[in-house]
């Protein structure tokens, strides 16, 4: 099988992206058994080793950008198999980083793994061309706002100008709320399909509070379930593998189930 190389991004900051890379990453290794490795490619604000918990890290893609780790040194493998290269979390390491190596670090990754995601950075910086051009497609993070939306659409250029595909439109932190912009609209003006709306769900910062994927954390809140249907989606799993991988593996992840 090719190896899905995703790129998880936004334009705007804040809208859940991490989040979204995490949980995807951690879904999709635990609950549908693929090998998957999730990129910090947020150099310069980094938080994905944070939310799964992965506080001190000497190995990181700055460090190994910067040739001072080799890249199997920088590779943390988390509980739920999901592995990830984390960014540096000091200011000092985010100085002198070529992003321009990013696209021959993640090809290394190739033969070794079935899905690779890149946690990207807020803006349309050096970084993000980086890791767009790392991976095929692009999967974009929005909350149901009108900045939100104008940021995907700024994002949109971006992909197309490098010759990528897009995937669709995360909605996040949706509340069903009158004021927010609708799925509809969304896809009308992003000419994208909506391929996942989680809720707004505070089990999400409760759960990035204790560095635990929302997806372990309560299995069965709105924004786990949600995630999981995202994930079922992306590897375009069929409804029977769905349904019992799902509950077989969460119950073996989780022993108070
Ligand atoms: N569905 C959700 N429900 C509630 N809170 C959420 C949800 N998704 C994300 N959050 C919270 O929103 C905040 C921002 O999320 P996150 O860090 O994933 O965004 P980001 O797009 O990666 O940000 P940045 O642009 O800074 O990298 C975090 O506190 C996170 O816990
Ligand atoms: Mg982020």
């Amino acid at each position: 099988m090719d190896v899905e190389k995703i790129a998880i991004i936004s334009g705007k900051g804040g809208v859940g992206k991490t989040t979204i890379s995490a949980n995807l990453g951690s879904v999709m290794a635990h609950v549908l058994g693929r090998d998957v490795t999730i990129i910090d490619t947020d150099i310069s604000s980094s938080h994905l080793g944070v939310h799964l918990g992965f506080h001190q890290n000497p190995a990181t893609i700055n460090s190994v950008l910067k040739g001072e780790h080799d890249l199997e040194e920088s590779v943390y493998e988390h509980e739920t198999g999901v592995k990830i290269v984390p960014g540096a979390l000091n200011f000092e390491d985010t100085k002198d980083v070529d992003v321009h190596g990013i696209p021959k670090l993640a090809a290394e990754f190739e033969d070794d793994t079935d899905v690779l995601l890149f946690d990207c950075s807020p803006g349309l910086d050096r970084e993000t061309s980086a890791a767009i051009r790392s991976a095929d497609k692009a999967l974009y993070v929005a909350r149901p706002s009108f900045t939100s939306v104008i940021d995907v659409i700024r994002t949109q250029s971006l992909v197309e100008e490098l010759a990528k595909d897009s995937v669709g439109v995360v909605l996040n932190m949706v509340r069903n709320k009158k004021y927010e912009v609708t799925r509809n609209e969304i896809e009308s003006f992003t000419e994208m399909d909506v391929v996942g709306t989680v809720p707004y769900d505070t089990n999400v910062e409760k759960s990035a509070a204790q560095g635990t994927p929302v997806t372990i954390y309560d299995p069965h809140c709105r924004a786990s379930r949600a995630i999981e249907e995202l994930a079922i989606t992306l590897l375009d799993e069929s409804p029977d593998r769905k349904r019992s991988s799902v509950f077989r593996t969460i119950r073996e992840a989780v022993p108070r189930l």
